[in-house]
């Protein structure tokens, strides 16, 4: 690996990203490129008070006291379209700029959950169980439910949700949504509906969760929410976890005020095995892996790296979070 020149800008990366793309930052930064566990402390980060960029990602904690350490900092790329880690206000008040990556991720998102949607209602992970125990020589397999027919609703319509919603409407499945505001977009050919937050969560079989984490939408699926469900409806999260009011959800679940979950994500990750979620049939738990395939991931470390090379080259880069500093 060539030497980087002493007066490239350095820049700080805790994210997993593609050796290639690491390779197109080294021609123009000196890159310190560390693994993404364990989490980066201020004490740690002090170690590199002259970084103008920092590539993380959404389970690393971006605060004040990380900012302050890096006093040189310019921009704060995610490898996220996420960046409910990143204290916007605390960079905002220091003129970082933080980047993320949209787009890039949504079809790899939208696929996994309606993935997830596909086998709750087949009894996909069920079935494999039931395979490998051998108790398909004892039983016959309960039978499932249609995906076909049945009512989903999307709470949250950006990017992601407009996917999942074209590929439900492939499924013959009825699309609902609630949003902050109706989106047009998603209405055009008849794609979903839009209704109001007690509707979605009422008249659904399944409810998928697609909102950002944010003060207004933290634990804002509790217990309320769930109790308003069908007892035959499924919840799947591919948000954030903190979205969800997981003892809340944990009771549903347990009193079968609904029939079941498939989780992405969880409040806290990774999700210690004796967590109560681990030991129900009824949930399907992912180790949050919607973005997590080798193709999206490149893209997305891609976008990352335009980013930081944008700002740093002083111009404007193809994802900046607001508010821009
Ligand atoms: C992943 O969770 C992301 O925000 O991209």
């Amino acid at each position: 690996m060539p030497t980087a020149p002493a007066d490239l800008p350095r820049v700080l990366v805790t994210a997993t990203v593609a050796e290639e793309v690491l390779e197109r930052l080294r021609r123009h930064a000196r890159v310190v490129a560390l693994p993404p566990e364990p989490l980066q402390t201020p004490e740690d980060l002090a170690r590199y008070d002259d970084v103008q960029a920092w590539v993380t990602h959404h389970g690393q904690p971006v605060d004040e006291a990380r900012l302050a350490a890096l006093p040189t900092l310019r921009v704060v790329a995610n490898v996220a379209v996420g960046h409910d880690n990143v204290d916007l206000d605390a960079a905002s008040r220091r003129e970082v700029a933080v980047c993320n990556t949209p787009g890039v991720l949504d079809a790899a998102v939208a696929t996994l959950a309606i993935g997830m949607v596909i086998a709750l209602l087949r009894g996909i992970v069920g079935g494999d169980r039931f395979v490998r125990s051998g108790q398909w020589q004892r039983d016959a397999f309960p039978y499932t439910t249609d995906v076909h027919g049945k009512t989903l609703g999307i709470l949250g319509m950006g990017r992601i949700g407009g996917r999942i919603a074209r590929v439900a409407g492939a499924l013959d499945m009825r699309v609902l949504y609630s949003n902050r505001r109706p989106n047009p977009q998603a209405e055009e050919h008849g794609l979903a509906t839009y209704v109001d937050r007690e509707a979605l969560f009422r008249d659904s079989d399944v409810v998928v969760l697609t909102v950002p984490l944010t003060d207004e939408t933290r634990g804002s699926v509790g217990a309320a929410e769930l109790a308003a469900m069908k007892p035959t409806a499924h919840l799947v999260n591919v948000a954030r976890g903190a979205v969800v009011d997981e003892p809340a959800l944990v009771e549903a679940l347990r009193s079968g005020s609904i029939a079941g979950a498939a989780l992405d994500v969880m409040a806290t990750e990774p999700l210690p095995a004796d967590n109560p979620l681990c030991a129900m049939d009824q949930v399907l738990l992912l180790p949050h892996v919607g973005s997590a395939t080798v193709e999206t991931r490149r893209a997305m470390a891609d976008l990352a790296v335009d980013n930081v090379l944008a700002v740093l080259a002083g111009r404007e880069p193809a994802a900046r979070v607001l508010p821009a500093p």
